[in-house]
């Protein structure tokens, strides 16, 4: 981050400076125990705990001041009413300084794919210049400001994750750092509950590319009909991609590997590049092919951005790991969360594998709001159509998708079964598990399946 005083931190979040206040800061950080000499503490009330329990903790890590709603305290406070409003805030007074630099922000949103995306562009971008563009998912009111903190004098590239629970979120986190380049990947059932309806979605996601200025980008997806309708939506120039024909910039010859790596040529700006991904599943040619617009918007060559696609790895964890065991059975681990159209890309990926038996070990999708069950029920006949041989319907909530294979042709009981809960899917799934199976574990953030994978991976002290 950039080295602020005191008074200009006071200043952006709108509080009074500390009579004790002249210190440096040089990093903002909400966990007590993640505080280093010289950051400013932020105090969020969660659910669970506090941080203005943990002043004094943070004070004796080195922090210089406190981002707090009371005074009083070991630490200068910075006192205001909403310490979450008042980090975006910071963020905002930061943003502005660095993009009258040459910073160029890129924000993703769409229902499904952001942080892989994220993933993908920021390493592209990291082959032209410094980037920011940190693992994991931090696309909400405090993960985007911390992201955009991370960024100092000498970044060049700033990648931002946008993501919405409802109408006004992405609008609120573009007042933070406003994108000269916006990507809109999809609109699925992700948050289905919360908005409502598939048009809800559109019109919160398309708020990325209202908020863009004239001289910016919006990248949409021409395959995707509700995206590519946020086209009027914006005053920057449009570049469209996709499979279809007319995208600007498309994906030509698709080709899967074994492991269900897509290769491709990349048509853009009258050119044609191969690329050959290392991420796993026929949906990341969509996430690429954005990472690719974004990054000629950036000002790279299509060419540079094809080199790069094919060097990129998987950043964050618990997104398609194709992991192989001693015994021969393949985990692709793909737990970090689900809903509708997730699942079908995963089922999908693991299609295209060379494999003697699929087996997926699905959880519930959550908030699906009213069409939970039947879209449970879609979805298990979904993946006997897609050569699914072994279905285990992983806790209460995933029920359905047993209902929906045997629709299907599945036998309840032998090829589609429900169990109880994770330890019981281990135990049935050592005992029938053989070599050549390839096994996909997937369900909802909170059903946190990635612990049974590891258990499947942990063979020694699992089986
Ligand atoms: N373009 C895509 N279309 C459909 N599914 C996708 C796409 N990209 C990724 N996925 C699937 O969605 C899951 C989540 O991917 P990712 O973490 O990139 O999404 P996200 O949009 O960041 O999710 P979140 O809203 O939870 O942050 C992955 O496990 C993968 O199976
Ligand atoms: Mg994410």
């Amino acid at each position: 981050m950039i080295a602020l005083s005191l008074a200009e931190v006071a200043q952006a979040v709108g509080a009074a400076v500390p009579h004790a206040g002249t210190a440096t800061v040089t990093g903002v950080t909400l966990d007590s125990r993640a505080v280093g000499p010289g950051d400013l503490f932020v105090a969020v009330a969660g659910e669970r705990v506090d941080g203005h329990d943990y002043l004094g903790d943070a004070a004796a890590a080195g922090a210089v001041a406190a981002l707090t709603t009371r005074p009083g305290g070991p630490l200068p406070a910075l006192v205001v009413d909403d310490t979450v409003a008042a980090l975006g805030r910071l963020a905002a007074a930061v943003h502005a300084r660095l993009a009258d630099g040459d910073l160029v922000t890129v924000g993703i949103t769409g229902s499904a794919g952001k942080t892989s995306t994220k993933d993908l562009l920021g390493q592209v971008l990291g082959a032209a210049g410094p980037t920011v563009s940190p693992p994991g998912s931090f696309n909400n009111d405090i993960g985007l400001p911390l992201t955009v903190l991370a960024a100092d004098a000498d970044t060049r590239f700033l990648v931002l994750e946008m993501g919405a629970r409802g109408v006004g979120h992405i609008a609120r986190l573009c007042a933070v750092a406003r994108p000269d380049v916006g990507v809109v990947l999809n609109v699925g059932s992700a948050h289905l509950g919360e908005f409502g309806s598939a048009d809800t979605i559109a019109l919160a996601k398309g708020e990325l590319v209202e908020a863009l200025a004239e001289t910016g980008t919006a990248v949409l997806n021409a395959d995707d009909p509700r995206v590519a309708g946020m086209a009027p939506r914006t005053r920057a120039r449009v570049v469209t991609t996709g499979r279809s024909a007319g995208a600007d910039v498309r994906a030509a010859d698709v080709t899967l590997d074994e492991a269900a790596r897509a290769r491709f040529t990349l048509v853009a700006g009258g050119e044609r590049h191969p690329v050959a991904l290392q991420v796993v599943g026929e949906h990341q040619v969509a996430n690429a092919l954005a990472a690719a617009a974004a990054a000629v918007a950036a000002g790279m060559t299509p060419a540079a951005a094809a080199t790069a696609l094919s060097a990129a790895t998987a950043r964050s964890r618990w997104r398609m790991e194709v992991t192989r065991r001693a015994d021969g059975v393949t985990v692709v681990n793909d737990a970090y969360n689900a809903n509708p159209e997730s699942m079908r890309a995963a089922l999908a990926a693991v299609a295209g594998m060379p494999a003697t038996r699929r087996v997926a070990v699905l959880g519930g999708m959550a908030e699906l709001g009213p069409t939970a069950d039947a879209e449970h029920e879609r979805l298990g006949r979904d993946a006997v159509a897609a050569g699914v041989d072994l279905l285990v319907a992983v806790g209460p909530e995933a029920a359905g998708l047993v209902t929906g294979a045997a629709a299907a042709g599945a036998r309840s009981g032998e090829t589609a079964v429900s169990v109880p809960d994770r330890a019981a899917a281990h135990q049935l799934l050592a005992e029938v598990l053989v070599p050549g199976d390839v096994v996909l574990v997937k369900a909802s953030r909170s059903h946190g399946l990635e612990a049974l994978a590891a258990d499947l991976l942990d063979v020694g002290a699992g089986a």
